[in-house]
């Protein structure tokens, strides 16, 4: 191990070295976030992913935001800092038993969040970001009968909103499941005067005191052009950093989580698995690198480029 070594000057170099790219969600740590060339929400990055002319991607991200980067650009090298770096609701649902769901529900359309594996994306009909999951599913008919996967919680928000019953998997994302609402009402009482805002994902409760409902970019636009000047954020810790500095005169304060973490926030654990230090490994090496066999990728890029068509 080199003692001493300056990540930020030696991630710039390899950077330009290879002609790469490093592409970063405003869940990664400060210092990523900083260094990137492009920070985003899970839609602007798949479209930044698609459209790159440099020959590596590094992203700085979890592992199904990379798989889509590949999929959409397969010429181009995709690194993803740590291979582990996952993603609890990707998880939940695994694609064996989601096709058994789908095959039950066979005059079902499927659409799906961006956050699942390249085989469950095989599996649908539609991908969407919670940036433009209401839109996607308006351009459908009234009458079409809807699977919505993985999340329950951002599914059971978009019934309210487009008057749906889609059918929902139910999975979740554990970060968005784990604020406490005891400790949210507490202090929202010491600070009546601040809005609470909320990421989707989050469990329905939540979601009922929000004034304000949108993806990562969505609520950073929304702190922007907000004449208030004091909010309780319930979404990863991470987007706390572009919040603050896009508003340096504002009171920013995260929703509270039930388990005292060190933050006494929401952190992401697979977010926060790529570090400087990976960063600069992964970049070095050109590892770890993500493939997608290409059968796969040939049916989950269908639903990704409808989703992209429809978010022009
Ligand atoms: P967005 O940035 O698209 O809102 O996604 C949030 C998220 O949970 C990504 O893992
Ligand atoms: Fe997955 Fe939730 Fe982490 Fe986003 S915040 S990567 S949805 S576990």
């Amino acid at each position: 191990e080199t003692p001493n070594i300056d990540y930020v000057e030696e991630i710039l170099k390899l950077k330009k070295e290879k002609n790469a790219v490093i592409l970063a969600h405003y869940y990664q740590i400060d210092e990523i976030q900083e260094i990137a060339d492009f920070v985003g929400d899970s839609l602007a990055l798949a479209q930044q992913a698609a459209k790159t002319d440099a020959d590596v991607i590094v992203f700085a991200g979890v592992h199904f935001m990379a798989e889509t980067a590949k999929i959409l650009n397969p010429t181009k090298k995709v690194l993803l800092p740590d291979l582990l770096a996952g993603c609890s609701l990707a998880d939940s649902c695994p694609p064996e038993s989601f096709a058994a769901f789908k095959k039950q529900h066979p005059d079902h359309l499927v659409v799906t969040y961006i956050n699942c594996s390249a085989e469950i994306k095989a599996l649908s009909d539609y991908v969407c970001t919670s940036s433009n999951a209401k839109k996607i599913i308006d351009s459908l008919p009234k009458e079409q009968p809807i699977i919505f996967a993985p999340d329950r919680n951002l599914g059971d928000y978009l019934n309210k909103e487009t008057g749906r019953e889609m059918l929902l998997w139910d999975g979740a994302c554990m970060v968005h499941e784990a604020f406490s609402m005891e400790k949210l009402i507490d202090l929202y009482k010491e600070h009546p005067d601040a809005e609470i805002i909320a990421h989707p994902e989050s469990e329905a409760h939540l979601l009922k005191v929000a004034k304000y409902i949108g993806s990562t970019s969505g609520l950073l636009n929304y702190v922007k052009n907000s004449e208030k000047n004091k909010f309780i954020v319930a979404t990863e810790a991470g987007i706390l950093f572009e919040m603050m500095q896009e508003n340096p005169d504002k009171i920013i304060i995260p929703a509270p989580a039930k388990e005292d973490n060190t933050c006494a926030c929401s952190e992401c654990a697979y977010m926060k698995m790529n570090t400087m230090k990976k960063l600069y490994l992964c970049l070095k090496h050109e590892l770890p690198n993500i493939e997608v066999e290409s059968e796969l990728a040939k049916k989950a890029i269908i639903p990704i480029n409808r989703m992209l068509e429809l978010s022009k």
